[in-house]
């Protein structure tokens, strides 16, 4: 069982790197969806700080999968209609993008707060001027960016599911 992406299969770090993060986002836009909606009290406040370092995590995992993406070599994708290696290119793109910007987008809107970041137990540098004007434009922007990756992965299920000819099961077991 090989660590590395060959030609044509992914290794156990890209696998193991997929499926963490699929559950990690999924549960995280269930999650943040139930936070902003929650009315505020002291039995639930700590979820916000939860949410944070989730994030935050998911955050390093992201950097960490890019770097491994960039300096591995990417399987061939299985023959298919161009259009459909063009759309699939496009989706991994903004996919990778929009798992840098989710959460960077909520750092910053949560520093702006004033209110101090804190990463399983540790505080962060704030990475924000405390600004009532950041705090709102970076939480509005954090919102269309979850919709928006909610979209890409709706469409990137669809693409995977669809696909009869091992792309699949090249995620799950390694080879197709
Ligand atoms: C992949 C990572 C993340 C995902 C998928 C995610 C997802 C979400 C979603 C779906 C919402 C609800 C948005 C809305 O309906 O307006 C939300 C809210 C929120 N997120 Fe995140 N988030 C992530 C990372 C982070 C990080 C790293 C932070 C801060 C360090 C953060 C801070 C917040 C806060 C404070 C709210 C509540 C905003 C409010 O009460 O309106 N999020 N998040
Ligand atoms: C049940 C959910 C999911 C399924 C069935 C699935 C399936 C797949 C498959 C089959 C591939 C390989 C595509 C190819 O060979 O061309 C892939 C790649 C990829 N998936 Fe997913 N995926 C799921 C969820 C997610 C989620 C939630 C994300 C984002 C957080 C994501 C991000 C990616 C990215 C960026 C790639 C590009 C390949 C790489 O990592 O280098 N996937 N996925």
């Amino acid at each position: 069982m090989s660590l590395w992406n060959t030609e044509d299969r992914f290794g156990l770090v890209t696998r193991v790197l997929h499926w963490v993060m699929a559950l990690g986002v999924i549960g995280m836009l269930g999650f943040g969806t139930y936070i902003a909606n929650m009315t505020v009290n002291m039995s639930n406040f700590h979820l916000y700080a939860w949410h944070k370092s989730i994030g935050l995590t998911l955050l390093l995992l992201a950097l960490v999968r890019i770097v491994w993406h960039l300096g591995s070599r990417v399987p061939k994708s299985l023959p298919a209609p161009k259009w459909q290696e063009a759309l699939a290119r496009v989706v991994h793109f903004g996919l990778f993008l929009l798992l840098l910007a989710v959460p960077l987008t909520g750092w910053i809107a949560s520093a702006a707060t004033g209110i101090d970041v804190v990463f399983w137990g540790v505080t962060l540098p704030s990475i924000a001027p405390a600004s009532e004007a950041w705090e709102d434009a970076f939480f509005a922007a954090h919102g269309v960016l979850t919709k928006l990756l909610l979209a890409a992965i709706v469409l990137h299920i669809a693409g995977a599911v669809k696909r009869r000819d091992g792309t699949l099961r090249r995620m799950v077991r390694g080879q197709a």
